[in-house]
């Protein structure tokens, strides 16, 4: 059974993956709630998202901004409750062109990712949680996502330590684990929770990335894969599987073997002040 999705909050909606999610759900009689931090890129993301029928409501706003963030996810329910909350805002840099003497990651770079990739997440998820609880079950939708949806967008970098890239594959495991541990605590109170786990999805983010990308997907192809397995309240949507099979496995290995299949492997491009 589809589980309906009316009204959807999704954050780092400005660009890429976000932005491809924001025109797959919009048509006539769904709310959007866009989030992002580029106006412009939003507006023009909004207005796509109008002319298939939507009614967009969008927010430049920080995900790092923690109290600014519950209010305005507060505003939104209140605007319309909210069915989904999509998780998505996010950042990415590695160990590419590092000197040998130069230490693992660029300066503040493992710091900022977290804030973005795990506070962030905390930061849309953790006030969703109460409003959701607070509304009455949609009738005729399955119990465990009656009162509604989360969607926490991690990758499936989060499957294993990748020298390539350590604080990114870090903060994706965390938020993995987070969401996996979260699903059937929330799942009893009608509260399904979905741990979306990409491969290489053609974006600004990978744009950076200057190494073969396997498998690589449009941000479109992407986005419909997410839909389908939100619609029935996945717990795990991870894609493509020859991508997904190969993360599974090297997070599987011992370590020493794992390290000795990515030895070699590229770094994504390090951090810079404007990420
Ligand atoms: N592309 C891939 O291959 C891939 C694979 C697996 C997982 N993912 C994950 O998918 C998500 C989207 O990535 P993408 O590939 O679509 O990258 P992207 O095109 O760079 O989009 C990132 C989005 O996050 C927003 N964002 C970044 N920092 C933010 C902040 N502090 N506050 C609010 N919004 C912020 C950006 O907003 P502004 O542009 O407005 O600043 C943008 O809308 C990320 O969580 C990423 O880790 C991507």
């Amino acid at each position: 059974m589809v589980i309906p999705a009316n009204s959807i909050l999704i954050t780092g909606a400005s660009s890429g993956y976000g932005a491809a999610l924001a025109e797959v759900y919009a048509r006539p009689g769904v709310a959007l709630w866009l989030g992002g931090r580029d106006e412009a890129r939003l507006a023009a993301v909004a207005s796509l998202c109008r002319a298939r029928g939507a009614e967009v409501t969008a927010r430049r706003l920080d995900v790092t901004a923690r109290a600014a963030m519950a209010q305005w996810i507060e505003e939104c329910h209140r605007g319309r409750p909210l069915d989904l909350v999509v998780a998505n805002a996010g950042i990415s840099a590695g160990t590419g062109g590092i000197p040998k003497d130069g230490g693992v990651e660029a300066p503040h770079q493992a710091q900022r990712i977290f804030a973005v990739n795990v506070d962030g997440v905390f930061n849309t998820v953790e006030p969703a949680i109460p409003l959701m609880r607070g509304r009455e079950p949609r009738p005729g939708v399955a119990a465990h996502a009656a009162r509604g949806q989360i969607a926490i967008v991690s990758s499936l970098a989060g499957f294993r330590g990748f020298p390539g890239a350590p604080a990114y594959s870090a903060s994706k495991a965390a938020v993995k684990a987070w969401g996996e541990a979260l699903a059937p605590l929330l799942a009893r109170e009608g509260i399904a929770v979905s741990v979306i786990c990409p491969g290489f999805v053609v974006t600004p983010m990978t744009a950076r990335n200057d190494f073969h990308m396997p498998f690589l997907m449009t941000a479109d192809a992407a986005a419909r894969r997410t839909r389908r397995g939100l619609d029935r309240a996945r717990r795990r949507i991870a894609f493509p599987w020859p991508t997904y099979a190969a993360a599974w496995l090297l997070g599987a290995l011992p370590p020493a073997l794992g390290d000795r299949l990515l030895k070699g492997s590229p770094g994504k491009a390090p951090f810079n002040e404007g990420t």
